[in-house]
């Protein structure tokens, strides 16, 4: 077993509609007879999220049983909010309504799956895309071809079937595993990206020494996945 930590409240429909109706989102609204698809749509969303979660735990507890090692750390889920979905269909020069989202958004529902080593990013994520019942529909390996900046994740985009009395809708999920060490760093990251109002020339040396730390890190994580290797009889990687 491990944690999961929820990042959102759950689907609550006149939450949703008070704040799709209140809000200007710079001059364009979203469109109001739509507003019980947007409803039904983000609890088809949640649904999704469930599913893949369970499956991840449903994996950990095999691994525990069979191997007695504990893939995943913890996990983090979240819907992502009113706000952030119109703001994104803003920012595409999207129209605002249902349809858009569903066709052109992939990570409204997202999982953070965070492991103890690389080895088992890796095979957590085989094994779930394995699985019969979802869909891969895109993979981005930061791992293999980290960002620029030093970011390292595996993303993997899965379409899940959620079984409502109209049928079987497939759904992405947005599904995010990476080392605690990857998370560690991409907190950070992201702190200083998005929370900091530091003058560029602080801004660039933060980078810089966090491109550093991600290389480290990197470092680390190859020699401590050596030693748990060496431990369980496993052969040894020599790349960084
Ligand atoms: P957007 O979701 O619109 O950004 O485009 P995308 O789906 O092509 O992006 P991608 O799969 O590369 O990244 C999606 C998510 O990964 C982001 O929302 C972040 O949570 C995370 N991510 C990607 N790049 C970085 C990064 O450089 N730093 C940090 N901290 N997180 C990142
Ligand atoms: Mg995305």
């Amino acid at each position: 077993g491990f944690v999961i930590l929820d990042r959102h409240s759950r689907v609550n429909a006149s939450g949703i509609k008070a704040r799709l109706s209140s809000v200007d989102y710079n001059g364009a609204r979203f469109d109001l007879d739509e507003v019980s698809e947007f409803i039904d749509l983000m609890q088809v969303y949640e649904g999704a999220m469930y599913e893949i979660s369970t499956k991840l735990e449903i994996l950990d507890d095999e691994f525990q049983v069979r191997f007695s090692h504990d893939p995943i750390h913890h996990m983090e889920r979240r819907l992502k909010s009113v706000d952030s979905i119109i703001g994104k269909l803003r920012r595409r020069d999207l129209p605002l309504n249902t349809r858009a989202i569903r066709d052109n958004l992939f990570d409204v529902a997202g999982i953070r799956v965070i492991c103890n080593y690389r080895d088992d990013v890796y095979s957590v994520a085989n094994y779930l895309s394995a699985q019969s019942d979802i869909q891969v529909l895109r993979v981005k390996d930061y791992i293999k071809n980290p960002k620029q900046n030093g970011y390292r994740s595996l993303h993997v985009i899965y379409a899940v079937p959620v079984f409502l009395s109209s049928g079987a809708h497939y759904t992405p999920v947005e599904v995010q595993f990476r080392t605690i060490a990857m998370d560690y760093w991409a907190s950070l990251e992201h702190a200083l990206r998005y929370k900091s109002d530091l003058p560029d020339a602080k801004l660039a040396e933060h980078s810089q020494t966090l491109l550093d730390c991600a290389r480290s890190l990197q470092n680390i994580e190859v020699q401590m996945q050596n030693i748990h290797r060496d431990i369980n009889g496993a052969p040894q990687v020599g790349d960084a």
